[in-house]
Formats: structure tokens, sequence, C-alpha cells
């Protein structure tokens, strides 16, 4: 009854908008492109839910990485709806005991959003993960205050590697591979998530690097299935490494953490910058240890950013799919 009351009086877009702004926030990134989300529309407010159902068992055991991904597609609607003129009073994880409800969102007007939010709302559909080396970020210095102010709202440390960590960087990732070479289980997973075409879901062979071009970024996922290309034949990366932490690792900081590298890798778009996003160093205790003395204080390491300038010549990788928005979202009764 209050709810429905409610209704009719707050304002909330209308459906078609509704549909429009999911579409083009699912663009948002996520573990294995698995896009573990589900939107509930109840009349008023909008509702952000876990997709238990897309966890990765042996890659995300604790569904970390589920809920960072969860926070990307969070600020990507958030951008959206703003960018086109609707305030988002965002509630996390409302009620304790359901940590799969991790987001609540009522809307009121907002005809002047914030400078950056469209820029941001307009790098969307240009993002991608890019797995191949990278120049020096070119202005890094200049966005850097803007990634911090983007990030710190979250209370999300952004910490900035020097050169001197790569080198420990790909001692991990090796030792990452290793452990997981003889893991049925994280292997399957790979398997059914990467390297297939024609599918709305999962890492397609078209974004995936080859051997030689992995080995000349040296700190990347091992993936399978890669083309068999020498691109930017020349370059050795030299990509600027960031990493986010938080202090805890509960589920609002994982939410938050997505966030926060959706607004990090949105402001980089925008500012013609490449990157990708790695967490298989974090998969493994010894590795978010090393990170983790690799960032001013202790703190909790939950994803690696490679930060850096694509060679003006290169092609833009073709999009990674998604699934069809009518798959992640239901209307139901105001209650
Ligand atoms: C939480 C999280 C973890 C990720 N981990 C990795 C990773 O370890 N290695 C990698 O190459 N890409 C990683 N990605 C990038 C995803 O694979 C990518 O976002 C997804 O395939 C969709 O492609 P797109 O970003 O080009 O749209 C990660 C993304 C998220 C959000």
């Amino acid at each position: 009854m209050i709810a429905k009351d409610a209704a009719s009086t707050t304002p909330a877009p209308d459906h078609p908008t509704m549909l429009a702004v999911l579409r083009l926030a699912a663009r948002a990134p996520s573990v294995h492109n698995t896009q573990p989300w589900r939107w509930v529309f109840d009349g008023v407010r909008l509702h952000l839910y876990v997709d238990a159902d897309r966890l990765l068992p042996s890659t995300d055991p604790l569904a970390r990485q589920l809920v960072i991904s969860c926070g990307a597609v969070l600020h990507h609607v958030r951008t959206v709806f703003a960018d086109r003129g609707w305030h988002t009073d965002t509630t996390r994880v409302p009620l304790p005991e359901r940590p799969d409800h991790v987001a609540v969102i009522s809307f009121r007007p907002w005809p002047d959003p914030p400078t950056g939010v469209h820029s941001r709302a307009l790098a969307i559909g240009r993002r991608r993960t890019d797995r191949l080396p990278l120049y020096t970020p070119e202005g890094f210095a200049d966005i850097l205050p803007r990634l911090r102010m983007l990030t710190s709202p979250h209370e999300v440390e952004l910490g900035v590697l020097d050169q001197a960590a790569r080198p420990h960087l790909a001692a991990a990732s090796k030792e990452a591979d290793t452990v997981r070479d003889g893991d049925l289980l994280y292997q399957t997973e790979l398997q059914w998530w990467v390297g297939h075409s024609e599918m709305s879901e999962g890492v397609p062979s078209s974004a995936l690097v080859s051997e030689k071009e992995f080995a000349r970024v040296g700190i990347g996922r091992a993936f399978p299935g890669g083309p068999h290309s020498a691109r930017r034949a020349q370059l050795e990366d030299q990509a600027q490494l960031v990493v986010l932490s938080t202090d805890t690792d509960t589920v609002t900081a994982w939410l938050r953490t997505g966030e926060a590298l959706s607004a990090v890798l949105l402001e980089c778009t925008a500012a013609g910058l490449a990157s990708c996003a790695l967490t298989h160093i974090t998969e493994i205790p010894a590795g978010r240890k090393l990170l983790a003395n690799l960032v001013p204080h202790p703190a909790m390491p939950q994803v690696l950013i490679r930060i850096g300038t694509a060679p003006e010549d290169s092609d833009m990788t073709p999009p990674t799919p998604r699934r069809a928005v009518t798959d992640m979202f239901t209307v139901t009764e105001a209650h």
C-alpha cells in the first residue's frame, strides 16, 4: 500500500529508459565476462542481485571477483543514469542476512551532474580490455589525481607501483600459472568460459593474445587458445601498474572495489588510455601477499590494473559479447 503510494509520487525512469541504460551498462567488465548480475525494478527502486549461477567456484571460491564485477556494473549504471539526468541514491548490501542483494537504487532528477560524468558515460562503448603490450601512459601524472578523487569516496586505495615491481609480479604470474596448471577444476572453468565465439558471454578468442604477445607483457593471466599473431611486435609492455586495495575483505568492500575499478577504467578510456584488469595474482595467497607488500600501507589488494597508451596504428579490438538485457532484468510489483 505504502509502496503503491510511493510509486505514484516518486519519480523513476520509464521502462524504455531503464532498458536502454541497463543495456549500455552491461558493457561493464566482469571476471571472464561472466556478467554475474541480475536487476529487478519494483516500480520505484532498482535492485541489484548477484547471479550466483555465474560463480567461478575454482577461480573465485569466495565470490570476491563476482561481487567486484557487480560493483563495476553498478558504477556503469549510475554513470549512465547520471548522464541522463537521474541522481541515484544507492544503499549497498541493504540486508546483512542477504549478501546476494548487493544494492538498491532510488531515483531523483539531477539536472546538473558533475563534469566528467558525460565523458565517462561516452567511454563505456569504447572501453575494451587490452591484453597486448602498451606504451607508458601519456599524461598519467595529470590523470592520477582525478583517479584518486574517483576511488577515495569508495574507501579504495589506488597504489601506483614503480617499475621495480614488475619482475616480482612477472614471477608471481608464472607461479600462479604453475599452481593452476594441474588444477583440473580451474582449467575446466577456463575452457568453458574462454576462447569460444558466437556466445553472449565469456572471453572470445578475438580478445585473446598469442603466446609471443603474452610473453612481451609478462604479467597477464594465461588463457588457452589465443590467436597466432605478432601484433605490436616491437613493443615490450611499459604499462603503468596500479593496485586497488581495501582495508577489509567484506562484500561491501568488494562491491566498492568494483565501483572504483569501473571509475578508473572509464576515466582512463576517456583520457585516451588503454587498460587491463588483472586478478590472477590475487587468487594465489603468496601473490596477494606480495601485492600487499608493494603498496604503501598494509591492505587487502583486490585488483591489479595495467594502464598504458596503445600504439596509434593498432586496430581497435572488437567488443566482447553481452547477454540480452531481458535475460538480466525483471520488473515486479512495488513492495
Ligand atoms: C573482477 C575482474 C577480474 C578480471 N580479471 C582479469 C584477468 O585476470 N585477466 C584478464 O586478462 N582480464 C581480466 N578481467 C577482464 C575481463 O576478462 C573482461 O572485462 C571481460 O572479458 C569483458 O571484456 P571487456 O572488458 O573487453 O569488455 C577482469 C575483469 C574483472 C571485472
